[in-house]
């Protein structure tokens, strides 16, 4: 855990760090307001629903014991990977309306936040809750930025993840339990699913999904090495492997749902979960999904996506303490139970993710949070652009659009030079 997550985080760099997200809509001001606003706190997230919310409500009922002077006001904006929260946070912001605390990535999305001014130095924090200790020293290291550190991180998550429903796939005679060795065994196998009247095996949603197969993808083709290399500067993005996996990514669109631009990724989940698609690529907020739905452990099975078995590719919530936010005190008692062990027990046991904390027992987790736990300790550690540990936002949101019109109208040549165009901006 504690060599995992300094890993990672050396690979986002020592300037890289926690990233910080989604804001609130409070009618508010800033810091002091009336009795009653005092205490409010409103935390701004995008965890609306389902196994997202279950586990806000753990770290929410750690807050409402910890913190009894203060009131949890929820901000959340339902969409996945903030892509609607992410807009009305910079709205607000932008309007000098920040919420108490809200969510962040850890990595290169981050430094928007800090080059803009808009999250206070958090520093103090780390020594007040005793999380200089709690916290591995190379993680803290990794997460001071010029001597200070603005986030305080909740969790770890995996994105290279692909859920699988057994039953459908044995219509095709495969094994659920084991992962195809790479792409191309994976597009063997969608081609026999198909040939065995899954008209569309591979279900996907819209924007960061198709991401998430696109960065699935190229750390398949190019390895882990060369697939860092592609967010900090050292790989080419017009050299031909990348050629190479884009037209695999073009393949693997064949074989995937009609309405992919229509459907978040819970309903891509629930194609699988129906039997309408084999198989899914997503984060692993996708355990705490099907806990939430009471999916049984025996209905899916789970690896690491085609070719990337040995590579943990995550990603890190935090919460911040924006700039002029409401309730600076009641915020801190929040950002206090984020770093607590308790905090971080309550929200990961439902959340699908594990905890930032070194001092966290396995066994206090579900199943897959153990595999998740054991894999993070041994495996090579990459970022994830699109859940801006190795992208900043407006990078990300140029790679959104590219993929999207990919979708649209599948071109290799313009999808690569919009990617490498778009690594190349701030
Ligand atoms: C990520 C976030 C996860 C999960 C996911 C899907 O960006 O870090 O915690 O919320 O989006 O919405």
């Amino acid at each position: 855990m504690r060599g995992g997550l300094s890993k990672t985080l050396a690979l986002v760099g020592a300037a890289g760090l926690l990233a910080v997200s989604a804001c609130g809509n409070s009618d508010d001001g800033g810091g002091s307001g009336d009795a009653a606003a005092s205490k409010d706190v409103t935390v701004f997230t995008w965890w609306a629903d389902g196994g997202e919310k279950a586990g806000l409500d753990g770290m929410v009922s750690v807050f409402n014991t910890e913190c009894k002077d203060y009131k949890f006001v929820n901000s959340a904006v339902a969409g996945g990977a903030g892509s609607n929260a992410k807009q009305v946070l910079a709205n607000d912001l932008q309007a000098g309306k920040p919420p108490s605390t809200f969510q962040a990535h850890a990595g290169a999305e981050l430094r928007d936040y800090i080059n803009a001014g808009q999250v206070d130095d958090v520093s103090g924090l780390y020594k007040e809750f005793g999380l200089d200790k709690a916290f591995p020293q190379n993680l803290i290291d990794n997460l001071t930025v010029d001597g200070k550190i603005y986030s305080i991180p909740a969790n770890v998550h995996r994105a290279n993840v692909v859920w699988a429903n057994p039953t459908v796939l044995k219509k095709a005679s495969l094994d659920g339990t084991k992962a195809p060795a790479s792409i191309d065994a994976w597009i063997a196998d969608l081609t026999k699913l198909k040939a065995a009247g899954v008209t569309a095996p591979l279900a996907i949603s819209k924007g960061f999904a198709q991401e998430m197969l696109v960065e699935a993808v190229l750390l398949a083709e190019l390895g882990p090495d060369k697939f860092i290399g592609l967010w900090d500067g050292k790989t080419d993005w017009a050299g031909g492997d990348v050629t190479a996996a884009l037209n695999k990514y073009k393949t693997l669109l064949t074989f995937t749902n009609s309405d992919r631009e229509a459907i978040d990724w819970p309903d891509a989940l629930g194609y699988v979960n129906s039997g309408k698609a084999g198989y899914t690529l997503m984060g692993d907020w996708v355990a705490a999904q099907q806990l939430a739905d009471k999916v049984p452990d025996t209905a899916y099975t789970y690896w690491p996506s085609p070719g990337t078995a040995g590579n943990f590719q995550y990603l890190a919530d935090s919460f911040t303490l924006p700039t002029n936010g409401q309730n600076p005190e009641g915020a801190k008692c929040w950002l206090k139970v984020t770093g607590s062990a308790d905090g971080q027990k309550a929200f990961n046991t439902k959340k699908g993710s594990i905890p930032a904390r070194s001092d966290a027992n396995p066994a206090d987790y579900p199943k897959y949070q153990q595999v998740a736990m054991a894999d993070w300790k041994k495996d090579k550690i990459v970022p994830s652009c699109a859940h801006g540990a190795a992208c900043t936002l407006g990078q990300n949101n140029d790679i959104l659009s590219a993929i999207s019109q990919f979708s649209g109208s599948p071109d290799v040549a313009k999808l690569q030079s919009a990617l490498g165009a778009a690594m190349k901006t701030s």
